[in-house]
């Protein structure tokens, strides 16, 4: 019980609260996911779930993210158990979740560190692809397979000393200072990069790809489902961690009014990275002689670490925007992976305890080593690809589910919630957010979990 005696860490100021809490929703996800969800998924008409799903499932489940952390002043698991001694469970499937996710998360940001590094004499030419997965990665090598490939090794204990002397300095000179740091860098870097990415030739016809829409798509479910499964991603949502940042706020502070600039500085972040990417590989198509509809490997690691190096080695003053990119890249992914491991270890003070420094010892040496150990070997990727599908297709939508149904519905405590967030915050909530988070976010969530694991199993 001494973690409960000691006074609660805090951030310094609500500006530190909400920069962390972009810096923890503004990530891998939103450079390497949104765009070619987008594409894939209607276009411009892409647009029209998405914003449905940021307003009636990202907010409204941000919203109650914040106040579960707000007012119960604890991460995931305490929080859970003072809302209700048998729900702590709950808390504890969040911080797992977010433990699996930081394992692999660490590494892309290891493989961006090492690409910055290779930017400047452009190593991956003249075959990204070869280079990744042969050179890099070593993929499908069975002599390597199971040995230390040290060039990933190298960067993920870099990353990981970074994560964990971050850590250790605590949330208001650790976590806030860091996202002090590098979100406002964040932001010229990448408005630097997509001002670079329209004024290249093409860059017209990658943006016509992206927005044009396609309206028939918006009947197909796949694309709402996808619309909703970008946003929970995108804000870091039902993993616990908003739950842990809220709960290092002041009991006086407007919370509401914050997730509304959190929701909306991410979806501009994310549309920011979609005119990005999309000028950038239109350029890729026109120097290819080709339609941007030919070009192959438009999101996730393939995007980032083969497309893009592409595109780097063809154009002029590649180096310098390799460098500018995958500096972007890791800022980014940095800022976001400190909020998860700090809901972790936040979690190992508040039920063990500990001091700040021993757990972020503690937890960061752990994942380390998983991560070090999986990702440095080529067996272990493959091993954690099927992992990670199910923590984040399955896991996260699970989640949410239980956290609404549990609140709303089986503890019934969601007007306290409601009436929680109205008297510290300047925006305030209807009886609408009770509806959303109880009725309509379930429903939708329950029906994209059945189609999850149906996909899945078959
Ligand atoms: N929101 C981050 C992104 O878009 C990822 C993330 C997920 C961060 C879960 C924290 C927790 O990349």
């Amino acid at each position: 019980m001494a973690a409960t005696t000691r006074q609660r860490e805090q951030w310094s100021s609500q500006t530190g609260f909400i920069l962390a809490a972009i810096g923890s929703a503004v990530g891998l996800g939103n450079i390497w996911r949104f765009p070619g969800v987008a594409y894939e998924n209607g276009g411009g008409a892409f647009l029209i779930p998405y914003l449905f799903a940021l307003l009636t499932a990202g907010i409204p489940i941000l919203f109650l993210d914040y106040a579960i952390g707000h007012r119960f002043r604890g991460t995931a698991p305490l929080a859970f158990r003072r809302l209700h001694k048998n729900t702590e469970v709950v808390g504890w499937f969040q911080i797992i979740l977010s433990f699996v996710i930081s394992v692999y998360y660490a590494a892309v940001i290891a493989w961006a560190l090492s690409y910055f590094v290779f930017s400047f004499d452009l190593r991956w030419a003249p075959d990204s692809l070869n280079f990744f997965v042969g050179d890099y990665l070593q993929v499908g090598d069975p002599e390597i397979s199971t040995q230390i490939v040290s060039g990933v090794a190298i960067p993920l204990v870099v990353v990981w000393v970074a994560i964990l002397v971050t850590l250790a300095l605590g949330v208001a000179k650790g976590v806030e200072k860091a996202n002090m740091i590098f979100l406002p860098l964040l932001v010229v870097a990448f408005i630097g990069l997509v001002i670079r990415a329209v004024t290249l030739p093409g860059a017209a016809d990658g943006l016509n790809a992206l927005f044009t829409p396609d309206w028939s798509e918006l009947f197909n479910p796949a694309v709402w489902i996808a619309a909703y499964a970008q946003i929970f991603f995108s804000l870091s949502i039902a993993f616990g961690i908003m739950i842990t940042y809220s709960s290092y706020q002041r009991r006086k502070a407007n919370m509401t009014s914050s997730g509304l600039v959190v929701g909306f500085a991410n979806s501009s972040f994310e549309i920011l990275a979609g005119i990005g990417v999309f000028a950038t590989l239109g350029f890729l198509a026109w120097d290819q002689s080709t339609t941007v509809g030919e070009l192959e490997g438009l999101s996730g690691p393939i995007l980032s670490f083969v497309t893009f190096p592409a595109v780097i080695a063809e154009m002029p003053g590649g180096s310098f925007f390799g460098l500018v990119f995958f500096a972007s890249l890791v800022m980014a992914g940095f800022t976001s992976i400190i909020s998860i491991l700090q809901g972790v270890s936040g979690a190992v003070q508040d039920k063990f305890g500990f001091g700040v420094r021993q757990s972020a010892v503690g937890v960061s040496l752990v994942c380390a080593v998983i991560s070090i150990a999986l990702f440095s070997t080529t067996s272990g990727l493959i091993a954690l690809d099927t992992v990670d599908q199910w923590a984040n297709n399955i896991g996260i939508v699970l989640s949410a589910i239980v956290m609404t149904v549990l609140l709303v519905w089986v503890l019934r405590r969601g007007e306290e919630l409601r009436f929680h967030l109205n008297a510290v915050s300047t925006f305030k909530i209807g009886r609408w957010w009770i509806l959303l988070i109880g009725v309509l976010a379930p429903l939708l969530l329950g029906y994209m979990l059945l189609q999850r694991i149906i996909t899945l199993l078959t």
